[in-house]
């Protein structure tokens, strides 16, 4: 008998954007830590893999102003997940941190640190960051192209693991004549000189019991996904739908092959959201009404604007698209969101086409096309689909994203979870002391935990 594939679960905090619904009752401060630990002890009782924190560099911006339902505070991301390994015990802790503005060797080191303080349950998710708004944030001003940011992001990967390679198991010695101390021979000293970067010394921290975090990558094109192939272990992506998730996971899994590695070292997790309804009608109109909730009349115009690149305020939501054309030629109107509208005019063309066929306001027509993948079902409906995906190699599993924080995450718990361990394909409980990559199932969890400490 074959055994089924394994889901994977991760549970991404909802944050800063506006497709966390404030307005929810129940929805609570972004940055107080009370939120982040309800979130994590939840996912915890959910058995999920890992929990999962985004990074903003900077607060976004449109005419010049902060707008109000998309961003509230960027705490750092380091110091939660810090502090979340001490009110946990067994759930992956995993952390956004770009490569294009920090240092190797600090970053290095504070992943490292994260490992131990979390008894092996720390995960880097590798982005580049977006453009030239965030890199002002910086000292070193300016900012690298695309592809210049993908190859400084592999060396940096690789520079990275030579640090927490550098010292070997059993580099730590207890000596009952001197107490504890380094043996030297076992510590390399790392001597890397590359096109991004010169680290020469001895990386301070001894080897995490992870030997390296789990690294996550996110980024989506070519260069992304080669990025993934030669160095992730999981990949978050966005292809959420059906069709789009299998063609996905059979490109970076061919690509896997290219490099040398097998197709199980790598997990793909697309993000999904999920409505859950007693039936499927009333899921759907759950559904409904969040989208409604995301996609409030000010949101509906900043969208519109962010294609349009002029101020759309006078318009009515419940009217027609504008009758204006794009201004193509003016500055970006918006800073620090990547839209990904290449043309502009002809967007706004298909726009106008399905508004009239479908007899769409602005707020309806940007409920629609706003929309991203995700489940809307009964909890049982839920739980087939996703199983669905992973046995019919779709993915690995989801990154699975609530619409409140720090609560939307307890209905999944309470009521899909037991689903999907009745199905068989999710676990009921942890195996005592694992790391990460051990939970995750990933063959390189037997490097795991050969320890420094005599
Ligand atoms: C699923 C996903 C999640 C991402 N999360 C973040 C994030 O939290 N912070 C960030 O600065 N960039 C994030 N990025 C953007 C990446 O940093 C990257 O700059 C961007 O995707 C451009 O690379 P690409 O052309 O390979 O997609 C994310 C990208 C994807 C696809």
């Amino acid at each position: 008998m074959t055994s089924k594939r394994q889901v994977h679960l991760a549970a991404h905090l909802p944050g800063v954007n506006n497709t966390t619904v404030w307005s929810d009752e129940r929805a609570e401060s972004q940055i107080a830590f009370s939120s982040f630990e309800h979130f994590a002890r939840n996912a915890e009782r959910g058995c999920f893999d890992f929990l999962f924190l985004a990074e903003g560099l900077r607060l976004r911006e449109q005419k010049g102003r902060i707008h109000d339902l998309d961003v509230v505070g960027r705490p750092n991301t380091l110091a939660i997940l810090a502090a979340l390994a001490g009110v946990t015990d067994h759930i992956g802790l995993v952390g956004t941190l770009q490569t294009t503005f920090n240092e190797p060797l600090e970053l290095a080191k504070q992943l490292a640190t994260l490992d131990h303080l979390s008894d092996g349950r720390a995960g880097w998710n590798v982005v580049t960051s977006s453009d030239a708004f965030h890199g002002a944030n910086f000292r070193r001003g300016g900012f690298l192209d695309h592809a210049d940011r993908y190859t400084r992001a592999a060396e940096f990967v690789e520079l990275a693991r030579e640090l927490w390679d550098s010292w070997d198991p059993g580099a730590v010695v207890a000596d009952a004549s001197v107490g504890r101390f380094a043996d030297r021979s076992r510590i390399r000293d790392v001597d890397h000189h590359g096109p991004q970067f010169d680290v020469a010394g001895t990386f301070p921290v001894p080897r995490s019991p992870q030997r390296h975090p789990v690294v996550v990558q996110a980024g989506d094109s070519d260069e992304g996904r080669d990025l993934a192939a030669r160095h992730a272990e999981v990949v978050f992506s966005l292809h959420t739908e059906f069709d789009d998730a299998r063609t996905f996971y059979t490109d970076v899994t061919d690509r896997l092959e290219r490099v040398g590695r097998s197709k199980d070292e790598l997990l793909v997790l697309p993000g999904a959201t999920f409505t859950i309804g007693d039936t499927q009608a009333d899921a759907k109109e759950r559904s409904r009404a969040i989208r409604r909730a995301q996609v409030s009349p000010a949101t509906a115009i900043a969208f519109l604007e962010q294609v349009w690149n002029r101020d759309l305020s006078s318009y009515d939501v419940d009217g027609p698209l504008p009758d204006v054309e794009p201004d193509v030629d003016a500055d970006a109107i918006t800073r620090g969101r990547v839209r990904h509208a290449k043309d502009p005019r002809a967007l706004v063309r298909s726009w106008r086409d399905r508004a009239a066929a479908e007899h769409l306001t602005i707020r309806q027509l940007v409920i629609e096309v706003s929309t991203r993948g995700g489940f809307v079902g009964t909890p049982s409906s839920i739980a087939a689909e996703i199983d669905r995906y992973v046995q019919e190699r779709a993915s690995d599993g989801f990154v699975v994203v609530p619409h409140t924080n720090p609560y939307g995450l307890d209905d999944f718990v309470d009521r899909v979870v037991p689903l999907l361990q009745e199905r068989g394909v999710y676990r009921s409980s942890y195996d005592e002391g694992a790391t990460l990559r051990r939970t995750l199932g990933l063959p390189g969890h037997v490097l795991d935990r050969q320890r420094v400490t005599a």
